[in-house]
């Protein structure tokens, strides 16, 4: 019994330079505008950053070892910007070279580099960060530079992760670097990044028309708490800005009209100038899809006090409503058929007429984790929910969508962002001492990655 993967299909697992590198001001690296942020007190539980984190910069070898023995095929790392470029553009030759040890020892491991050039780490000396205009163009500088180190032995090339939360989560809630609440500047930067991630494509196309290239965006799905026009409207104007404000552009080269009309006054004039969403739209092998979860949504009522700093910009009366599903240690709602929806939705709309492959680039959760005397986790419920999830992919391929492969979030437990090291992801523990020991959900998925089949 049980499923089985198509031949082929990758199995993987993912990290980003600033959750597990440390040295953050070793061998010539700037800050990062995490570096910063993490200064600022209170913005991270616990005051905790990631200067040391699992300190994979000086362990990056032991770490592409445990991914060939944990039978990985795939690695999906990020390079950090301000490691490799400094501030007047020049290339960092030691942090540069960090990487293109790391791409060898993969390689030396039969792991394929999957490799993503930005997950949130600007550099902090980038005036305006997203908000201007010209951190576009830079990135593009940046990542011509990577492609010329690494793009002999890189094959396939993400330019941004998750550019919802790098602009509506950081620039509108405050909740990520660098931590601004001002809607209209979220939407700036959401148009920058999506404006580098074309020019991106462009060029590295340009310079490597045999590279695969591709974005990861993450997806909530947004639902209505009843049929009502009230609920299905605020679910529509989450959704909008959550997950059509990014596939809209990128394959259809318009913004949603919905979205343009809800943002309405919001929306910066010329902002849009001409030729982005021609450059925007620029085609992609592959969409990476980052699922945790679906959100249920019901309106507010009018005398009901919401938050004020929200990432919903054109919806700051949607209320969450908690289904009766699992939660999480991040208080995530595990919903499995919601993935299988989602990737049907996204074959069906978006990439099956463009001819572009679905990845998963990251599913996983955080557990309430705990070690036994011999520091090893026995995750039950990570097994569970990897599973679950694993299962989903396997319908929505048998349901015709053209899904390549699933890379687990996390290789290791690692600095969760806001939430510093008080949530574990990995199907590997990281111990006080920095060990690497595998919990239970390592070896089952390590099973899964060497068969294929999902008991
Ligand atoms: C998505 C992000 O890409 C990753 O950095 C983060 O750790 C996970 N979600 C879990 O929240």
């Amino acid at each position: 019994m049980g499923i089985d993967f198509p031949e082929g299909f990758l199995f993987g697992s993912a990290t980003s330079a600033y959750q597990i590198e440390g040295a953050a001001a070793e061998d010539g690296k700037e800050d990062s505008i995490w570096d910063v942020f993490c200064r600022v007190p209170g913005a991270i539980v616990n005051g905790e950053d990631g200067t040391l984190a699992c300190d994979h910069y000086h362990r990056y070898a032991e770490d592409a070892k445990l991914l060939a023995d944990l039978g990985m095929s795939t690695y999906r790392f990020s390079v950090s910007w301000p490691r490799v470029l400094d501030s007047d553009g020049a290339v960092i030759a030691k942090g540069m070279d960090f990487y293109s040890r790391l791409v060898d020892e993969l390689l030396a491991n039969d792991v394929a580099p999957w490799l993503t050039l930005y997950h949130w780490d600007l550099p902090a000396a980038l005036p305006g960060g997203w908000k201007n205009r010209d951190t576009a163009k830079r990135f593009v500088d940046y990542a011509v530079a990577v492609q010329e180190h690494l793009g002999d032995r890189v094959r396939t090339w993400t330019t941004l992760n998750e550019p919802w939360c790098s602009s509506f989560l950081s620039y509108a809630a405050g909740v990520h670097a660098p931590g601004e609440t001002d809607p209209a500047s979220s939407i700036a930067a959401a148009h920058h990044l999506l404006l580098a991630h074309g020019w991106t494509v462009q060029a590295l196309r340009q310079a490597d028309p045999t590279a695969s290239l591709g974005i990861t965006l993450n997806f909530t799905p947004a639902i209505p708490a009843t049929r009502s026009d009230a609920d299905s409207d605020v679910a529509r104007r989450v959704d909008g800005t959550a997950n059509r404000f990014f596939t809209d552009p990128i394959f259809t080269g318009a913004y949603p009209a919905d979205v343009l009309s809800d943002l309405g006054e919001l929306w910066p004039s010329g902002l849009v100038q001409d030729d982005d969403l021609a450059a925007i739209s620029a085609p992609i092998d592959v969409l990476g899809v980052n699922y945790y979860t679906t959100n249920m949504f019901r309106a507010a009522s009018p005398d009901e006090a919401t938050d004020c700093a929200t990432p919903h910009i054109a919806a700051p009366d949607a209320v969450q409503v908690l289904r009766d599903l699992p939660l999480t240690e991040m208080g995530w709602e595990v919903d499995p058929g919601g993935l299988r929806d989602l990737l049907t939705w996204l074959h069906t709309t978006y990439t099956g007429p463009a001819g572009t492959a679905l990845v998963i680039t990251e599913n996983g959760a955080a557990f309430d984790d705990h070690a036994d005397a011999d520091g090893f986790v026995s995750d039950v419920d990570r097994v569970d929910y990897l599973r679950a999830h694993l299962g989903a992919v396997h319908e929505a391929i048998d349901a015709g969508g053209d899904v390549r492969g699933y890379l687990a979030w996390s290789l290791m437990d690692n600095f969760e962002w806001s939430y510093g090291y008080s949530k574990r992801f990995g199907v590997v523990r990281v111990d006080e001492q920095l060990r690497r020991i595998p919990k239970a959900s390592a070896l089952w998925y390590g099973e899964v990655a060497r068969t294929g089949h999902v008991d």
